[in-house]
């Protein structure tokens, strides 16, 4: 089979990775991947957004097989152009993609199913915005409607703030469009646990838990950031709590997608909050998450195409998803000066075997050399049988990759650990 794989990050290296375990894999197309994962795909300069670029190149290669990987082209409908042309594909529709796309309309879809989650008000005005932030509660949470790169969520502690915010997003349009709507919603507290699932839009299968670090500085301090590491199972997710989650939210949303006629097929991740009023959701994404899938893809035991071709083709209940009972951990080492101003060029090495358990997110390929190419520059992934082995082995992995400027968490897990101490 001759699969392409959208996107190119270390998101899509550890998709790339798993597929190839599969036998009947022969060859791999990364659009346009990137220095590292050129090791394990064929690496295509067509851009993840050209939608077009990527249905040429589907067609001139007789591709079987599309995995689209990022929000963009899926919120874009790259899944709907790649079905016209008879290309099955992992990944929903654009009018499913949609509850990632839009948080008006993922916030009334709880509403309107009863999905539990913060409560909010919409705004399409500056003026009734500012009105309302006189007397929100404080902190306060704005959100831009539409993608942002991440970067549409502020969490305002004063009202000032949070009038800034509003006014950069409405009338500043710092993200552009998907600021001309804005929700504006309830502060809520209590840890956070990333839950992906397969689903085809009958039955819902979630995947093993975990736990980001968004922040970009020790002690969850800094800047946000696309993820500097990740934990897999997250402890505070435990089985009553998974139950719960299944009942109130994962099989509701799955039902509401349906009942709207936007029949969710792909990967649906909940982005969940355990706050003292039960959980809740605090934002849906119509993709893999990264670095999530960096360790939740590496203790999944089923084969990985096996599953999303039974997504495809709406038969996951016939397939057993299996994971490991191991745990995982993830460190991202980032370009010093990340997510602000950072350079890159340098050269990355790695000491041993460590290569092939590297997730090279930005980094590009000059004269046989991998260099440093973004702010995020690759993952470190180790198991262990116990969540403080998979995160030692993950730094003393971490120990053997090198580059100039290299600049990494160094508390990956220590939340999740305190946790688990907790627990027992
Ligand atoms: P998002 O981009 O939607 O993942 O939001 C980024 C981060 O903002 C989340 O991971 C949470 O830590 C935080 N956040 C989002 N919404 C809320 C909320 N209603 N209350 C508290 N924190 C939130
Ligand atoms: N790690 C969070 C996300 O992928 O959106």
């Amino acid at each position: 089979m001759k699969i392409m794989v959208v996107g190119g990050g270390g998101r899509e290296h550890a998709i790339i990775k798993k597929l190839k375990e599969n036998e009947s894999v022969e060859k791999i197309y990364a659009l346009p991947g990137n220095g590292g994962i050129a090791a394990d795909a064929e690496c295509v300069a067509v851009k993840a957004t050209d939608l077009d670029g990527i249905c040429e190149f589907a067609k001139a290669n007789a591709i079987d097989y599309a995995v689209v990987a990022p929000d963009d082209p899926l919120v874009l409908g790259c899944v709907d152009r790649l079905n016209e042309l008879g290309i099955p594909c992992f990944g929903p529709e654009a009018k499913a993609a949609i509850i990632e796309g839009s948080k008006v309309f993922s916030k009334n879809l709880c509403k309107k199913y009863g999905i539990p989650t913060a409560q909010y008000e919409v705004f399409t005005d500056v003026e009734s915005a500012l009105n309302y932030l006189e007397t929100a509660p404080i902190p306060t949470v704005i959100k831009a409607d539409g993608l942002a790169l991440g970067k549409g969520v502020i969490i305002a502690e004063t009202r000032e703030d949070a009038k800034k915010a509003v006014k950069e997003m409405m009338e500043d349009k710092v993200f552009g469009k998907s600021g001309d709507q804005i929700v504006i919603e309830e502060f809520l507290t209590g840890p956070e646990v990333s839950v992906l699932s397969f689903t085809d839009g009958k039955v819902v299968v979630p995947m093993i838990s975990s736990m980001d670090h968004k922040r970009a500085l020790d002690d969850d301090k800094g800047l946000n950031t696309g993820g500097m590491g990740t934990v897999a199972p997250n402890p505070y997710y435990t089985k009553s709590i998974a139950d719960r989650c299944m009942k109130e939210i994962f099989v509701p949303t799955m039902n509401a997608m349906n009942a709207e006629g936007r029949t969710f097929k792909g990967c649906l991740y909940f982005g969940l909050m355990l706050t003292p009023n039960g959980p809740k959701v605090i934002e849906f994404n119509c993709r893999f998450g990264d670095p999530e899938t960096q360790v939740v893809l590496p203790l999944l035991k089923t084969d990985l195409l096996e599953v999303m071709q039974a997504v495809t083709n709406s038969t996951l209940s016939d397939v057993e998803v299996e994971f490991s009972e191991e745990s995982a951990a993830c460190v991202v080492m980032a370009s010093s000066g990340y997510p602000q101003k950072y350079e890159t060029g340098f050269e990355i090495t790695a000491e041993g075997d460590v290569m092939k358990d590297i997730f090279v997110a930005g980094a590009r390929l000059e004269d046989g050399k991998l260099l440093t190419g973004g702010g995020r520059v690759l993952g470190v992934t180790a198991l262990g049988s116990c969540l403080s082995c998979a995160i030692n082995n993950a730094y003393e992995k971490v120990n053997k990759v090198h580059f100039d400027n290299a600049f990494y968490r160094k508390d990956i897990g220590k939340r999740a650990l305190q946790a688990q101490k907790g627990n027992d």
